[in-house]
C-alpha cells in the first residue's frame, strides 16, 4: 500500500502524540494507583489503631469493674478478654461505625492467634476461624504491573492487621490476637475507576485533536509540494510555465524556481531536438536511397521513406524491429546481407535484382558498421535504385552536354553571322551586275537560298543560347493547361484526333514563367499532334506528386525508335519533314530553368507519353527532389 506523504505526516505526528499521551497515562495511572492504596492503607491503620485502642479501654474498663480471668491459662485469658469485648458497648459501636470510613474496608475483626473470630463487623463470622489473607502492606510496595493485576484480575481481599497484647501482672504482657482490617480489590478499582475513565476520557480527545491539527497542518505545509507535483506534470506533458508556482523565499521557494530553470532548459533542448528531428525528416524524406539505421542493440531506429519500395513495409510498422525481422528468411535481399548472428556484418556495393510488378529492379546494398573505440555503435544498411542512379547520371550528362555544346556553338555562330551578313551584300552585289543568262541566274538563287537557310539557323541556335529571364509568378497549373489546350484545338481537330483531358477541380499553385511553361506544353501536344494518325487520341493529365505537379501528355502515336530517344532533345534533331527541331530542346532547357524534371515513355506504334514535373509554390524554394512523393514512382525513363 502506498501512503501519501500527508498521510505519513498525519500518521507520525499522530502516533508521536499517541506515545507521549500513553507514557503520561501511565506515569498517571501508577501514581493514581499508588495514592490510592496508600491512602486505604493508612485507613486501614488508622481503623485498626482505633479499635485497638478501644480493646484495651474494654479489657481496662472489665479490670476497674473486678473482673479477672480464671487463671493466666490461654484459655481462661481468651474467654476473659471475649467477655470483656462483649460488654464494651464503644468497642462494638465503633467497629459497627468504622466500616464506613473508607469505602475500600469492607470488614472489621478480632481474632485469637489460631484465628478464631473474637469479636467482628460481621456477626455470622463470630467464632469461626478466618485464614490470614494477603497483607495490603506487600500490594501497596508491589511493582505497577503486580498492582494492576491483582487489581483488575479477580476480586480479592487484603488484609491490614495490628497485633492485641494483654498485660495482666507487671512485666508480662501476653499476645491475644489480631486486629485484622479486611479490604477488598474490587473496591479499591472502584474507588479509581472514575478517574481512569475521566483521564481515559481527556487522553483520547486530546490525541483524536492532535491528530486533526496534524492533518491539518500537514495539508498546509505539503501543499506547494502539490503544486510542485502539478508544475512537473505540466513540464512532463510540454507545457512551461513562466512563473515559479511556489513564489516563497523558502526551500520549497528555490525548489520550484529551480525547477522552472530545469523546465526552461528543457524546452530549448525540445525545441532543438524537434528542430532537428524536422530537418532529419526532411533530408530522410528527399532521399531517393533507403537508409537503415540500427542501433546498437540491432533495432532499426531510423529508416527512410525511401525503404519502402526496396524491403516492402511501412517504416513506421519496422522501427523497433531486429534486421533479421526485417529481412527474414526467403526475403530477397537475405542472401545479400552478411549476419553475424542476429546483427549485420559490412557488406560493400553488392548489387541484387528484385522482380517485382514494374519489372526486375536492380539494387545496390551497402552495409556499414559505425564503431567507436572499437566498441559497435550501430549499422547503416543503404538500398540504391541503381537504374535510377544511371538515369540521373544520364540526364546530367545530356544538360552538361548540351550546355557545353551550346557555349562553343553560341560562340561560333557568332562569328559565322558576320561573313554571312558580308556575303549577303556582296552575293546582292553580284546580282546586280549578273548576265542574264539562265545558269547563272540559277546558281546566283540557290546560293541565296542557302544563305537564308544558313542565316535562319544562326539566329535559330543564338536564340536558343541566348539566356532567359524567368518571370516567376505563383500560377495556376491547371488554368495553364486549359490555355494550351484551347490554342491546340484547332491543330488536334485538323489533325483527326480526339482530346481526352482529365484536369482536378481544385490544384495547389506552382511557381513558374507562363509563357515559357505554355511554350514547353504547347510544343509536347504539337508533336503528339504530328506524330500521331489521325483516328488517334491525346490525353493530358495533371496530378500532384509530392511537392510537385506532374503534367503528362500522351499519344497513341508512332511511337520513337530506341536510337531516337538518345537524340530528341538535342537542338536541330527532328524527323519531321518541314520541322526544325527546336521544340523538345527548348521544352527540356525551360523545364531545367524551372528546376523541374522531364520523363518519357515511348513504344514504337503504341504512342508516347511526356512527363513534366514542376515544384509547387509552397516548396518552390527549396532544393531539387525535397518532398517527393516516392509512394507513386515513375516508371523508368528508357532511352
Ligand atoms: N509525340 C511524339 N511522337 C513521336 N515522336 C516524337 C514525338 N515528339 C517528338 N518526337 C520526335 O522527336 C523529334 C524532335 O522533336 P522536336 O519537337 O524537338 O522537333 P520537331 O517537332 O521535329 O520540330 P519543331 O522544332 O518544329 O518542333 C521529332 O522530330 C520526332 O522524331
Ligand atoms: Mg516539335
Amino acid at each position: 500500500m502506498r501512503l501519501s506523504l500527508k498521510t505519513k505526516f498525519t500518521l507520525a505526528i499522530s502516533l508521536l502524540v499517541l506515545a507521549v499521551v500513553t507514557l503520561v497515562s501511565g506515569l498517571y495511572l501508577a501514581r493514581l494507583l499508588r495514592q490510592t492504596l496508600r491512602q486505604s492503607s493508612d485507613n486501614a491503620n488508622f481503623v485498626a489503631q482505633q479499635v485497638l485502642d478501644a480493646c484495651n479501654e474494654a479489657v481496662q474498663q472489665a479490670a476497674e469493674r473486678g473482673d479477672a480471668p480464671f487463671s493466666l491459662g490461654a484459655a481462661d485469658v481468651r474467654a476473659y478478654v471475649r467477655e470483656a469485648f462483649d460488654d464494651s458497648a464503644t468497642l462494638n459501636s465503633l467497629i459497627e461505625s468504622d466500616i464506613g470510613i473508607s469505602t475500600t474496608i469492607y470488614g472489621i475483626s478480632i481474632s485469637d492467634l489460631n484465628g478464631v473470630v473474637l469479636d467482628s463487623s460481621d456477626a455470622t463470622e463470630r467464632d469461626k476461624k478466618i485464614a490470614m489473607r494477603p497483607s495490603l502492606s506487600t500490594l501497596v510496595h508491589a511493582g505497577l504491573t503486580e498492582q494492576l493485576r491483582e487489581l483488575f484480575g479477580a476480586p480479592q481481599t487484603y488484609e491490614f492487621s495490628l497485633p492485641f497484647q494483654l498485660t495482666l501482672k507487671p512485666n508480662d504482657t501476653q499476645p491475644i490476637g489480631n486486629i485484622r482490617v479486611a479490604l477488598s480489590s474490587a473496591l479499591i478499582r472502584a474507588q479509581i475507576a472514575p478517574e481512569l475513565i475521566s483521564a481515559g476520557y481527556v487522553a483520547l480527545a486530546f490525541v483524536l485533536c492532535s491528530t486533526l491539527l496534524a492533518f491539518v497542518a500537514s495539508s498546509i505545509i505539503l501543499a506547494p509540494v502539490s503544486r510542485i507535483s502539478a508544475q512537473l506534470d505540466r513540464i512532463s506533458a510540454g507545457h512551461f510555465d513562466s512563473e515559479p508556482v511556489v513564489a516563497r523565499s523558502d526551500e520549497l521557494g528555490a525548489v520550484s524556481t529551480k525547477i522552472l530553470g530545469i523546465g526552461k532548459q528543457l524546452r530549448d533542448v525540445r525545441e532543438i531536438f524537434s528542430a532537428l528531428r524536422e530537418n532529419l525528416d526532411q533530408v530522410m524524406t528527399g532521399l531517393e536511397d533507403g537508409l537503415l539505421l540500427f542501433n546498437p542493440e540491432g533495432r532499426a531506429v531510423l529508416i527512410s521513406p525511401a525503404a519502402e519500395k526496396f524491403i516492402g513495409g511501412r517504416p513506421e510498422e519496422l522501427r523497433g524491429l531486429r534486421a533479421s525481422e526485417i529481412f527474414p528468411e526467403g526475403h530477397p535481399l537475405r542472401a545479400a546481407l552478411n549476419f553475424e548472428g542476429d546483427q549485420l556484418g559490412p557488406t560493400e556495393g553488392k548489387e541484387v535484382t528484385l522482380g517485382g510488378q514494374g519489372g526486375p529492379q536492380r539494387v545496390g546494398l551497402s552495409v556499414q558498421v559505425i564503431r567507436e573505440r572499437g566498441t559497435r555503435m550501430g549499422t547503416l544498411v543503404t538500398l540504391r535504385d541503381a537504374e535510377s542512379l544511371e538515369r540521373i547520371g544520364s540526364q546530367l550528362q545530356v544538360s552538361e552536354r548540351l550546355a557545353a555544346l551550346g557555349r562553343v556553338t553560341a560562340g561560333v555562330a557568332h562569328e559565322v553571322k558576320n561573313p554571312l551578313n558580308s556575303m549577303r551584300l556582296w552575293l546582292e552585289v553580284l546580282k546586280a551586275n549578273m548576265p542574264i543568262e539562265p545558269e547563272p541566274q540559277q546558281a546566283v538563287k540557290m546560293l541565296d537560298s542557302e544563305i537564308d537557310r544558313l542565316d535562319r539557323a544562326v539566329k535559330t541556335f543564338l536564340n536558343f543560347t541566348r539566356p532567359v529571364e524567368l518571370n516567376l509568378e505563383e500560377s495556376d497549373l491547371r488554368g495553364l493547361l486549359d490555355e494550351v489546350l484551347d490554342a491546340a484545338r484547332p491543330s488536334i481537330a485538323k489533325a483527326g484526333l480526339t482530346l481526352q483531358a482529365e484536369l482536378p477541380a481544385e490544384f495547389p499553385r506552382a511557381l513558374v514563367d507562363q509563357q515559357l511553361i505554355h511554350q514547353a506544353l504547347s510544343n509536347l501536344v504539337l508533336n503528339a499532334c504530328y506524330f500521331t494518325e489521325p483516328g488517334g487520341r491525346i490525353s493530358v493529365g495533371l496530378r500532384r506528386a509530392g511537392d510537385y505537379g506532374a503534367i503528362e501528355v500522351s499519344d497513341t502515336g508512332k511511337g520513337i525508335s530506341p536510337e531516337d530517344q538518345k537524340k530528341i532533345f538535342q537542338l536541330f534533331f527532328t524527323t519531321r519533314p518541314g520541322g526544325s527541331g527546336i521544340g523538345l530542346a527548348n521544352t527540356f532547357r525551360f523545364v531545367q530553368l524551372h528546376n523541374g524534371q522531364i520523363e518519357f515513355e515511348s513504344e514504337l506504334g503504341r504512342g508516347t507519353t511526356f512527363r513534366i514535373l514542376l515544384p509547387l509554390a509552397r516548396t518552390a524554394e527549396a532544393p531539387v527532389g525535397a518532398g517527393r512523393d516516392f509512394s507513386q514512382p515513375f516508371a523508368a525513363e528508357k532511352r
